[in-house]
């Protein structure tokens, strides 16, 4: 591609981010605050929508289910955003990974590929259901976090799901063995130079 064909392509997608920024979900520029670039202020009172997920703690590789729905009788959603987040972090930083295995929603690249997770269009929804994959790490406990958009001017910020902790070996347990090993090779080598 030459360079002004870049160029022209960099615009143009500049240009439709921002038209469609909201019933696409494209919205990828709420990756940090997660607050709708509504122009108006987020609802004060408790969410009406819930965060749940299927497990509290999780090991290596193992996925959880998260489930965006409503707690009773309120209108359907129309927009979200999910990511999770370090518990108490204050760096906006978007962990783990999701997946989707319905049109109504898509991932995006928040800090990382598939780091979030948005609506496909502004279509009404009760519940919204998707995977998270978390961090082979025990520094901190997660939470998964939502934006919910009932309508333009009335949104939820920082939904929360119960803390989730990572009790994985963190791939530990297989490099004991290799790590053994090579300390029992390092000792027969020492051994060896301390006989001659
Ligand atoms: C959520 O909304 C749907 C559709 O409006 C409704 O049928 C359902 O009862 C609501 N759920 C709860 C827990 O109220
Ligand atoms: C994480 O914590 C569990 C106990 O909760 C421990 O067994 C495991 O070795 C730790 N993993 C890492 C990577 O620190």
């Amino acid at each position: 591609m030459d360079s002004a064909l870049q160029i022209t392509v960099i615009l143009l997608t500049i240009c439709s981010l921002h038209v469609s920024a909201y019933p696409s979900g494209k919205v990828e520029a709420s990756c940090n605050t997660m607050v709708p670039g509504h122009g108006v202020a987020a609802q004060t009172s408790a969410s009406p929508y819930t965060l749940d997920v299927s497990s509290t703690t999780y090991e290596d590789e193992q996925s959880i289910t998260v489930t965006l729905r409503n707690t009773s009788l309120v209108p359907p959603f129309k927009g979200f955003m999910i990511q999770a987040r370090a518990v108490g972090d204050g760096n906006n930083i978007a962990l783990g990974t999701f997946t989707v295995s319905n049109s109504a929603a898509q991932t995006l690249q928040c800090s990382t590929a598939n780091s979030a997770v948005s609506h496909t269009s502004a279509a009404e929804k009760t519940a919204i259901q998707v995977t998270w994959m978390g961090p082979n790490a025990n520094t901190s406990a997660y939470e998964i976090r939502a934006t919910v958009v009932q309508s333009r001017n009335i949104f939820w910020i920082n939904v929360r799901s119960s803390n989730i902790k990572f009790t994985g070996s963190g791939g530990f347990r297989l490099l004991a063995p290799a790590l053994s090993q090579l300390l029992l090779g390092a000792s027969a080598l020492i051994l060896m130079l301390l006989i001659v």
